[in-house]
């Protein structure tokens, strides 16, 4: 029987549908961005994101069946982004879900954000297991352990700052629009020079990353430099914070693998976009034989085929979520 999974995604500042047929094949994943409004305030504004996402959120799931060709009876079940993230912005998508499972009589599937990230490499190729899993987002950064299916064990997480948030900031201390992300990388592989920055590599034997102390570090050069009334080349600045980021993400990453005999290293979340990233991860793994999964660009950030992805697990075990579920801001994988 053809599984058919109509996904909601509205943990953060896009709001997405989509519908993924038998887990792998995406028939539509509508993004509908709401960086333009946000990009004023530098940041997102939960309030702002969550009234957006009502505002859209019909549209969007109209769209999305309609350019999959689908109609809500042929749906196998409706799935939708539980946590973590905004509670305002996650609450649109789940009543909105829940409304639809509940009218149509269709089972209904709470996916864990991150879960979806890491999903989104089923959409593009096969997972091997065991594997690690580096989650890298604007909200997590997390090397992960994954025995099998839907089990996940967290070997590392970031101390203060999450990798694209420490993107975001040090892109607007350069004075680069919201999200930052892109920006700093495609200055940083323009860069005829860089400015080196430490980096963070914490105790011998750990898997957690730290990036506020880069990040102030890129801000006191900036600082520096201003008091000295002179101004930093943005490009130099941006390969300096973006060389400290890869090496420290890629040598621990690559040591995970190693040290838990993992088959394969999976790359998750929106800064898996990022090309310095991909390229240093793709060079080090093609050098020490390990399979990578990254997945295509436009399946790294926020999107709800990912969440279908991982949904159509849980529709497979027949373990759907009670109708009584709530949206969980903080919920752990
Ligand atoms: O996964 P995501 O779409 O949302 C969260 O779940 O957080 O990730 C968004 C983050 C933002 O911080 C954005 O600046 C970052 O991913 N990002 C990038 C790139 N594209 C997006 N960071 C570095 N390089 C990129 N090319
Ligand atoms: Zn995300």
């Amino acid at each position: 029987m053809t599984c058919r999974i109509l996904a909601l995604e509205t943990s953060c500042d896009e709001t997405s549908a989509a519908v993924v047929e038998d887990g792998r094949r995406i028939l539509s994943n509508v993004v509908s961005s709401q960086m333009d409004t946000h990009k004023r305030f530098g940041g997102v504004v939960p309030e702002v994101a969550s009234r957006k996402h009502v505002e859209t959120i019909t549209r969007i799931m109209e769209a999305s069946l309609e350019e999959a060709g689908v109609q809500l009876k042929d749906l196998s079940a409706v799935a939708v982004t539980q946590g973590p993230g905004l509670v305002g912005s996650l609450l649109v998508g789940v009543v909105a879900a829940k409304a639809l499972a509940l009218s149509h009589g269709l089972p209904f599937i709470g996916v864990h954000h991150i879960a979806g990230h890491i999903y989104a490499n089923r959409l593009s190729g096969e997972l091997h297991f065991p594997l690690i899993a580096l989650v890298v987002s604007g909200g997590h950064t997390e090397i992960i352990h994954m025995e099998a299916d839907g089990s996940f064990r967290r070997l590392g997480q970031t101390r203060d700052d999450a990798v694209g948030e420490a993107y975001d900031k040090v892109a607007r201390a350069l004075s680069l629009p919201y999200p930052g992300g892109p920006h700093v990388d495609r200055l940083a592989l323009e860069a005829d020079g860089e400015i080196p920055m430490p980096r963070a590599w914490l105790e011998p034997d750990s898997y957690d990353f730290s990036f506020s102390g880069l990040k102030s570090a890129v801000l006191n050069a900036l600082n520096q430099a201003a008091m000295r009334k002179e101004t930093l080349d943005p490009a130099h600045v941006a390969k300096g914070f973006q060389q400290s980021v890869i090496d420290v993400l890629t040598v621990k990453a690559l040591r995970a693998v190693k040290e838990t005999g993992a088959e394969q290293l999976v790359v998750a979340g929106g800064v898996a976009a990022n090309r310095g990233l991909r390229t240093s991860l793709e060079e080090a793994c093609s050098r020490e034989g390990i399979r990578l999964a990254i997945p295509p660009l436009a399946l790294c950030t926020d999107n709800a085929a990912m969440i279908a992805a991982a949904a159509y697990l849980k529709w497979e075990r027949k373990s759907f979520t009670a109708l009584d579920m709530k949206a969980d801001p903080m919920l752990s994988l």
